[in-house]
């Protein structure tokens, strides 16, 4: 988890966050907030990657979008800025309490309309979209919640996004643990497994971008 590319010295980040990013009052609001809660706050996407992320909704022309790890609603808020007016975008977490700070500012800023919450583990929310008929109806996807499940979310997520849809996969540096050998917690393990299933996988063209925690895009080649 990292509210910040973790590379960069402080100065630079400033830089980047002055020139990098048009981040709206709305965005900058939530940001504050989630502050407020301390270390937590951490889980929370930086910026520049949600810059990045509304960048890339918006150059698909992005009408839904799946985001599997809600918390207090940042990259939602971005994303769905990013999508049309009709457009939707379905998030799932298990917190009440962190999303209800979600919710509260995305009704400040203008998108509750274009987000649907889904709580409960999101294993059992992403088989319900799959088996209910919604396979490749999606062209934006998002995972950033429990690492030991993100082999089971980017299948998922592989068949809920249409073909030339994006699949973002968060923390694939896991702070740089995933290159240290002495590193074998479950989370580590978890994330070097989906990164070795996704870098091999011939049905995606794929990348990792050093922004924040290390964050992998996959494109479904069909
Ligand atoms: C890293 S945070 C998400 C940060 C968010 N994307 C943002 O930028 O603000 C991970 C979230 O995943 C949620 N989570 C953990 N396990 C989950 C599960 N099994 N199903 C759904 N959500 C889960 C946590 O409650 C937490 O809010």
């Amino acid at each position: 988890m990292s509210n910040q590319t973790w590379v960069f010295p402080k100065s630079m980040r400033e830089y980047l966050h002055t020139f990098g990013v048009r981040e709206s009052p709305a965005a900058a609001a939530l940001r504050s907030r989630t502050a407020e809660l301390g270390r937590i706050s951490a889980m929370q996407i930086c910026p520049e990657q949600g810059a990045l992320m509304a960048l890339l909704a918006h150059s698909i022309q992005a009408q839904r979008a799946l985001e599997i790890g809600t918390f207090t609603g940042y990259s939602a808020l971005v994303v769905a800025e990013a999508l049309p007016p009709d457009g939707q975008l379905l998030t799932c977490d298990v917190s009440e309490d962190w999303t209800a700070i979600a919710k509260a500012h995305w009704q400040k800023a203008g998108v509750a309309d274009r987000i649907e919450l889904r709580l409960g583990p999101a294993v059992d929310t992403l088989h319900e979209l799959v088996h209910s008929g919604q396979g490749r109806s999606f062209d934006f996807a998002f995972i950033d919640a429990d690492k030991e499940n993100y082999e089971k979310y980017y299948e998922s997520a592989y068949r809920l996004v249409r073909p030339s849809g994006l699949i973002c996969i968060d923390n694939v540096f896991w702070g740089g643990s995933v290159a240290d050998q002495s590193q074998s917690d479950a989370s580590v393990e978890a994330i070097r497994r989906v990164t070795r299933q996704v870098h091999s996988d011939e049905r995606v063209d794929a990348v990792i971008v050093p922004v924040g925690d290390g964050l992998m895009i996959a494109r479904k080649r069909h």
